[in-house]
């Protein structure tokens, strides 16, 4: 079925809660941050639908401007310091926006497990890019780790990170976002405590989609 995406607005918040109940509770945005998201960078945040559907939300990308130094990690220590706590940091839009940070993407968790978030995310990276925006970074769980270790032995996260099979990382998530074109670009990337998620044995990688490459 095809996907079609638009720009969110506020008189989609109704519908973007629904969608956070896709999202395990206490990570789920509030109204709060939703309506910060929507003021201070609406440009950064896509919905989308099935053009069948178009008035029902199955899908969210909520992004802003970040100015980011591949050798300098320091600002990302956790996801909240990220983001500013979901909320965005408030002066986040006086800086050009060539570069975003993706707080947080989504899909309805009855349209999960086939390609509605490869879709939808393909078509919102090639919007970024043609409007001008080169590089796309985000944080993810790598939700495989600690069922990896317990069956195979223990490996560091660095090493599970890099670690192929097929070409593919051996992380089901991660493999998911090399597919739409993330890279971990080194070790370096791979970060203790970002995220709080016990399957990852709380480590995260800082992800970085060179939209140029597309
Ligand atoms: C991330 C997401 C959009 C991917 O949707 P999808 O492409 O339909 O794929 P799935 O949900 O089937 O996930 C693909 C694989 O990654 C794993 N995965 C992805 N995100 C995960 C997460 N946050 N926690 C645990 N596992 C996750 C799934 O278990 C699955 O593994 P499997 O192939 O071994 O079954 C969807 O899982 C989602 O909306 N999750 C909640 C929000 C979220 O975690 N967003 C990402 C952080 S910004």
């Amino acid at each position: 079925m095809k996907i079609i995406i638009r720009q969110a607005n506020f008189h989609d918040i109704p519908q973007l809660l629904r969608l956070e109940e896709s999202w395990p509770e206490g990570e789920r945005a509030t109204v709060e941050q939703l309506e910060s998201r929507l003021t201070i960078y609406p440009e950064g945040y896509f919905v989308g639908s099935f053009s069948s559907a178009p008035d029902y939300i199955i899908a969210a990308f909520a992004s802003s401007p970040i100015s980011y130094t591949p050798d300098d990690m320091s600002q990302f220590t956790s996801w909240e310091e990220a983001t500013n706590d979901g909320c965005y940091h408030p002066n986040c839009n006086k800086i050009p926006s060539d570069t975003l940070y993706l707080a947080a993407s989504c899909v309805d968790i009855k349209h999960r497990g086939g390609t509605v978030y490869l879709d939808f995310m393909n078509q919102v990276l090639d919007s970024l890019k043609s409007r001008g925006v080169s590089l796309v970074i985000s944080g993810n769980v790598l939700p495989g780790y600690d069922r990896y270790c317990k069956k195979n032995g223990e490996i560091s996260a660095v090493d599970y990170v890099f670690k192929t099979h097929k070409n593919h990382p051996i992380d089901p998530f991660l493999k998911l976002l090399y597919q739409l074109g993330f890279v971990v670009p080194n070790e370096q990337h791979v970060i203790k405590d970002y995220y709080e998620d016990a399957p990852s044995r709380h480590y995260s990688t800082i992800i970085i989609n060179d939209l140029s490459k597309r």
